[in-house]
């Protein structure tokens, strides 16, 4: 059996420790923790077949895009099954007019918002959900600009467990708190930022004793890394040129580096793609720290965006998003609303929605192949992380050709709204 334990992941002090109880900060620097494994006697080797068979198997399990590749994620006690909800298997698809709109020769984007709540936070809570259980937690708890909320509300209602969550008041679309209530989860709306509602609830856990499912907790990092295994295997193990990530928090794109240096070590890969971390300008405090050169974040007090799932200020996990950019050659971007919504629009050509914190990607996709760093020709792949109906408001409010005869309002004489239809087809050229 695999041995587990936390490890601070700052290498200069790489301190272990005990796998348990939950710990969200390094005992000794109070750095970022990660989960590490004594992998000795793996056979990655015959790994990659061993997934491949499992996909459409007839066990939950493997039905499930995470715990398909439950040999890289070896940290619960055995015999423990996982919480999970089939979350991952998400689709990865072509998207020749983004593509167009950004000036490449092609794009794919890996659809996270195809997961049971409605975006990547699943993969991570089906593994933090689990190891809650395994602690034997009797509290699960988050603060969250929505997706993490209503993530966290599903599979603590699957595990049985009663679920706090803590939000910016009035600034999480109203769709993700309805699925939150929809679970049962308790509502607590405090501060005006996400910043301030992880600061209290970070406190009220401590006292209280509760699981913190946000991604300082390493468990969480450890479910969404299998999100780049999917998407690699899906292209047969050929590795793009570059992935791109919004950037709120910054757990996405270190868990996507964790797997990827995971999967290089074990030798599944030979080279790894860039990273590309697309921020928000006016809640960009990483792109700031990236573009400076500097070695610490400065937090952002009053972060603003229409993508209100990255309107975040001082983002947790920075160090190892630094880590993640250093060691891929990656790169970081801050994109305005304006080009939000445009590219938002752009992945709607193809037929694709998601909710616009998801766009940001293709709009510093865009950016970047304006600048030079991404060549036309590159193969690129942009992780969208909400589905659509995350944020039906910001469609209706936002979207370029809303007023544009998008919608139109007819009597019920079917001669005056033939003619009508007619001239609006006609319209279209
Ligand atoms: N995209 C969406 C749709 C998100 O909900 C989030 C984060 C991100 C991107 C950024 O990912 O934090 O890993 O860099 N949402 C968190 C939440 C903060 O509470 O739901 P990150």
């Amino acid at each position: 059996m695999t041995r587990s334990f936390l490890r601070c992941a700052d290498p200069s002090c790489a301190r272990e420790s005990a796998p348990a109880p939950i710990a969200y900060a390094c005992p000794r620097c109070g750095g970022l923790l990660e989960v590490a494994y004594d992998f000795a006697g793996a056979q990655p080797e015959g790994w990659p077949e061993l997934w491949r068979h499992r996909l459409g198997g007839a066990s939950e399990l493997d039905r499930s895009g995470v715990w398909r590749f439950r040999e890289l994620l070896p940290f619960l006690p055995e015999g423990q099954a996982p919480i999970s909800l089939g979350e991952g298997s998400t689709p990865l698809v072509s998207a020749p007019r983004a593509a167009r709109w950004a000036g490449l020769a092609g794009l794919e984007v890996k659809h996270q918002g195809v997961n049971p709540s409605g975006s990547f936070k699943d993969l991570g809570m089906t593994a933090c959900i689990s190891h809650a259980v395994s602690e034997h937690a009797r509290v699960v708890a988050c603060a969250s600009t929505g997706n993490t909320s209503s993530s966290m509300a599903a599979y603590a209602a699957r595990a049985g467990l009663p679920a706090v969550l803590f939000v910016p008041a009035g600034a999480v679309s109203s769709a993700k708190l309805a699925q939150a209530v929809d679970f049962g989860a308790l509502v607590v709306e405090t501060g005006s930022n996400f910043d301030q509602a992880l600061r209290l609830l970070r406190q009220v856990a401590a006292e209280l004793g509760w699981y913190v499912v946000n991604s300082i907790n390493p468990y969480r990092i450890e479910g969404q890394k299998t999100a780049i295994v999917e998407l690699l295997e899906q292209r047969g193990w050929r590795v793009p040129d570059f992935v791109v990530v919004p950037g709120g928090n910054l757990g996405n794109v270190s868990a996507i580096a964790k797997g990827l240096l995971e999967l290089h070590r074990f030798g599944l890969i030979g080279k790894t793609p860039r990273l590309l971390v697309v921020q928000a300008d006016g809640s960009n405090p990483f792109f700031r720290l990236w573009s400076s050169g500097g070695d610490i974040l400065e937090p952002m007090d009053d972060p603003q965006t229409r993508a209100t799932a990255i309107r975040i200020g001082s983002p947790a996990n920075w160090p190892k998003a630094v880590r993640a950019l250093q060691w891929s050659e990656g790169d970081c971007a801050s994109v305005s609303d304006s080009e939000i919504r445009d590219a938002k629009a752009a992945l709607g050509t193809d037929g694709i929605g998601c909710e616009p914190a998801s766009a940001t990607t293709l709009a510093g996709v865009r950016q970047l192949r304006n600048s030079g760093t991404i060549g036309e020709a590159a193969e690129v792949v942009a992780i969208l992380t909400g589905h659509q109906l995350k944020d039906v408001d910001y469609i209706l409010e936002e979207h370029p050709q809303r007023g544009e005869g998008v919608s139109l309002s007819l009597d019920q004489d079917p001669g005056a709204a033939s003619r009508v239809l007619a001239a609006w087809l006609e319209s279209r050229g």
